[in-house]
């Protein structure tokens, strides 16, 4: 990394993965900690600057560890807090940095708080969780999880109230009205950063509060509550970092950075869907659009941008229309939907076509925000819709043609999930080591496009954008620019080829050099600039002072 290192997080390239799915190290069907360890070299070569780790603590894991049942301990299959230690030591020792998933609105209903709090009204914890008589209260919040529930309120018998929960049953939300669980979820995220963890993807943040007549998210409240988070973290943890999971609309999403006094990132759910919106409709204006409508955001934030994650790829934020596109470009299946969303990983989605893979890595690591890139897409993936709830998109890491994918030496029965092995996603052929050997596997692509995207951090990273203005609406063209650095970029969308004319007066003199390969295309005139662009086809250009040296052509 090149700039002041307490802003890491504006030039890193993170990579999220589920401890599960990563690498089995001890044979017993699922990942472990020390299996990330030992794949940390790949991780790194990769260009991983920042890992995000799905929930690893105790849980019942009924929603995959976001139902956790102990804060201050790891699940038993995926190892100890030694192994964890062990982990930073030796990310760190290689320059990365490791965030871990911290579910603060609800936890487990096996977790002994809520134990105790049903086990009498005057328990001393019933009030670490919402309590009514009846279900009517707060109607205004939506439910988020619509295909397995049908209220935010459950009965629990025993004490005979419903309590509040806005994912499932299963995950009763805490009550952040009560300061001693403010309290304790501070002492939580402390426990972990003096272990030496880099920072916190906190998720379901707009829940937290709940008010009568609101929806029940985004309150004052809530920011609150962040803003004490955030000075607790600066004062006591200086260079960790907090990410906002938010799905929210773009103002409402915003609004996490604060006056850089809350969230350092937040994930940028309005731009992802899309992204894809715009594919199908071979159109740049949904991106154009909606990254008018995100930036500017504060100096010292920064929007962590993402193709694919292990939820279902979520249509919350779009309109009924950009829904139905979706749904009929991306979604033929009905085992392709969940909720509100699509679970799916990147590769089907796109058909496999290697042209709109590159295509959309390459948006993802040129527009503004640092890119999240989720485990397996580096090498194509597939899925498996017939697998229950999001677990198709959580298959184990296929790292060779070994049994199980090389993820595992356990019996295949044993592993968590089945490895992928539909003819076009078999791990047979999709894997980090045939990948490897393959130099124009898309591992070896995503890798080279990685170490570009390092080259040019500070632009890619930090620059300012400023979309070109033409008259074909299949091709998107951005500046970034950072200081003296110019880096062009041109994306067309259509299933076409295409050409572009482009007039570009305030370059005029400069030369375009193409940044994977440092080709040189001639200098900018004062006539427009023409290209001829193949099917889903980009140019990221840096625009260079001709140097004395320079030959056209
Ligand atoms: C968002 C997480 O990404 C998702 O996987 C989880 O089910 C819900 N929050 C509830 O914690």
């Amino acid at each position: 990394m090149h700039v002041d290192v307490p802003l890491w997080y504006r030039d890193a390239i993170f990579y999220e993965l589920p401890v599960k799915s990563f690498y089995d190290s001890n044979g017993d069907g699922i990942g472990d900690i020390n299996g990330v360890r030992l794949k940390l070299d790949y991780l790194h070569a990769l260009g991983a600057d920042c890992l995000w780790l799905l929930p690893f603590y105790n849980s019942p894991m009924k929603d995959d560890g976001y139902d956790i049942s102990d804060y201050y301990s790891i699940q038993p299959e995926y190892g100890t807090l030694d192994d964890f230690r062990l982990l930073l030591a030796e990310a760190h020792s290689r320059g990365m940095k490791i965030i871990a998933d911290l579910v603060m609105n609800h936890c487990s209903d096996q977790h002994s708080w809520f134990r105790e709090a049903v086990s009498s009204r005057e328990s001393p914890r019933r009030q670490w969780f919402v309590w009514s008589d009846d279900a009517s209260r707060y109607s205004g919040a939506r439910i988020i999880f619509t295909d397995t529930e049908i209220s935010n309120w459950a009965w629990e018998p025993r004490t005979k109230q419903y309590y509040w929960h806005r994912f499932y049953s299963h995950q009763p939300d805490l009550n952040y009205d009560n300061p001693e669980v403010r309290e304790e979820m501070k002492n939580v995220m402390r426990f972990w950063l003096r272990m030496g963890l880099d920072g916190f993807r906190c998720d379901a943040v707009p829940y937290l509060f709940e008010r009568e007549g609101t929806t029940c998210e985004n309150l004052p409240e809530t920011h609150a509550y962040f803003k004490e988070v955030r000075r607790m973290m600066e004062k006591e943890f200086p260079g960790t970092i907090l990410l906002a999971e938010a799905n929210q609309w773009p103002s409402d999403a915003k609004a996490y950075f604060g006056d850089q006094d809350e969230f350092h990132m937040a994930f940028n759910f309005p731009l992802m869907p899309r992204i894809f919106v715009a594919l199908a409709k071979e159109d740049a204006y949904p991106i154009v659009n909606i990254v008018k409508e995100i930036i500017p955001i504060p100096e010292k934030c920064d929007w962590a941008i993402f193709l694919r994650n292990h939820d279902e790829l979520t249509l919350e934020m779009v309109t009924s229309e950009e829904r139905d596109i979706m749904y009929s470009e991306y979604a033929r299946h009905p085992k392709m939907r969940l909720n509100i969303g699509i679970r799916r990983r990147l590769a089907p989605l796109l058909d496999n076509d290697r042209a709109s893979l590159e295509l959309v890595h390459a948006l993802l690591l040129s527009l503004p925000g640092s890119p999240v890139l989720y485990y397996g897409d580096e090498i194509g993936m597939g899925d498996n819709i017939y697998l229950g709830d999001r677990n198709g998109v959580r298959t184990p890491m296929q790292w060779s043609y070994d049994r199980n994918a090389g993820f595992s030496s356990a019996d295949t029965e044993q592993l968590f999930s089945p490895p992928i092995t539909s003819p076009n996603y078999h791990y047979g052929n999709v894997n980090v080591d045939s990948e490897n050997r393959l130099p124009t596997s898309m591992l070896n692509w995503v890798r080279k496009m990685l170490s570009v995207r390092k080259r040019y951090a500070q632009v890619m990273g930090r620059g300012s954008i400023k979309f070109l203005e033409h008259r074909n609406r299949h091709v998107l063209s951005y500046i970034r620019s950072y200081g003296e650095d110019r880096m062009l970029c041109i994306f067309n969308l259509s299933r076409k080829p295409t050409y572009l004319e482009l007039s570009l007066p305030e370059f005029s003199g400069l030369r375009p050099v193409e940044a994977i390969s440092g080709a040189q295309f001639p200098r900018i005139g004062d006539l427009p600039y023409f290209f001829t662009l193949h099917p889903r086809s980009f140019f990221w250009l840096g625009l260079t002072e001709p140097t004395g040296s320079d030959e056209e052509g």
